[in-house]
């Protein structure tokens, strides 16, 4: 069964997510957490950063791997999932670069399927995943698995819904959001030791009511991971105004 946690802001969700986040560190130094990008995670990841800096939380030898990016997109490319990796988290939290991973935004197409098949042994040979992070698109979305996405889905090429690529046109002014995503598949998520999906404000609201509790429904991609043995919520009051049962 899921938990639902419920804080009063993004800030208090991510300074708890943060906090299991460390005490995992602490518990095994060479951790390997799965990571996501977008908005939601951006205060976890400025509470590990300050704690690394201010409390000498030591991430050197944590392994991460992340969910997805666009493609085909260049990693200098200001939208890049890398990119925007290395700036919020990697760098300034003291992650050694040789230890972050991100599916491959310029992989040329002969090389999808053996780049994503290297992706999953990658994980599978870091020991899989002890803690996955993930955000929760509009439609239910989680990584890159827009809805019809399969539950035994692995790292692969995917289309991208147009609402996401609604949502993702502020980050290309001037040219086309890309038309496909890399992304892990539902069974990668699925296979992680903890599964924690962060979703805040109130535009969140209606897709947590639809994904919170809900038979595993394909339409709503999130739906296909209720039935994992570790899974929390980290929801604000915004996102979780439309839950049946207020907590
Ligand atoms: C993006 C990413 C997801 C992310 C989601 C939510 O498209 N591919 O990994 O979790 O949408 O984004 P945000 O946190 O900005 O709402």
């Amino acid at each position: 069964m899921s938990r639902i946690r419920v804080f009063a802001g993004p800030a208090e969700a991510g300074a708890a997510a943060a906090t299991e986040i460390a005490a995992l560190v602490r518990a095994k130094p060479d951790a390997v957490l799965g990571l996501a990008t977008g908005a939601t995670p951006l205060p976890l990841y400025r509470e590990l950063v300050r704690r690394h800096r201010e409390e000498g939380l030591d991430l050197s030898r944590v392994r991460t791997f992340n969910l997805d990016e666009y493609w085909p997109i260049d990693p200098e490319h200001p939208a890049s999932f890398r990119r925007a990796m290395l700036e919020h988290l990697i760098r300034p939290a003291g992650i050694p670069e040789a230890n972050f991973h991100i599916p491959d935004g310029r992989t040329p197409p002969e090389r999808l399927v053996a780049a994503a098949e290297a992706y999953e042994q990658a994980i599978a040979a870091a020991g899989g995943i002890d803690l996955q992070v993930l955000g929760l698109g509009l439609n239910g979305h989680v990584g890159f698995n827009e809805p019809g996405s399969h539950a035994g889905s692995r790292t692969r090429l995917v289309e991208l819904a147009e609402q996401t690529r609604r949502r993702a046109a502020a980050a290309f002014p001037g040219e086309e959001p890309p038309r496909h995503g890399l992304t892990v598949g539902l069974a990668t998520i699925r296979s992680a030791r903890r599964l924690r999906i962060l979703a805040f404000g109130r535009e969140k609201a209606a897709i947590v009511a639809r994904a919170v509790g809900a038979a595993p429904d394909p339409a709503v991609p999130a739906t296909l991971l209720v039935d994992h043995p570790d899974l929390e919520w980290f929801l604000d009051r915004a996102a979780a105004a439309r839950l049946p049962d207020r907590v």
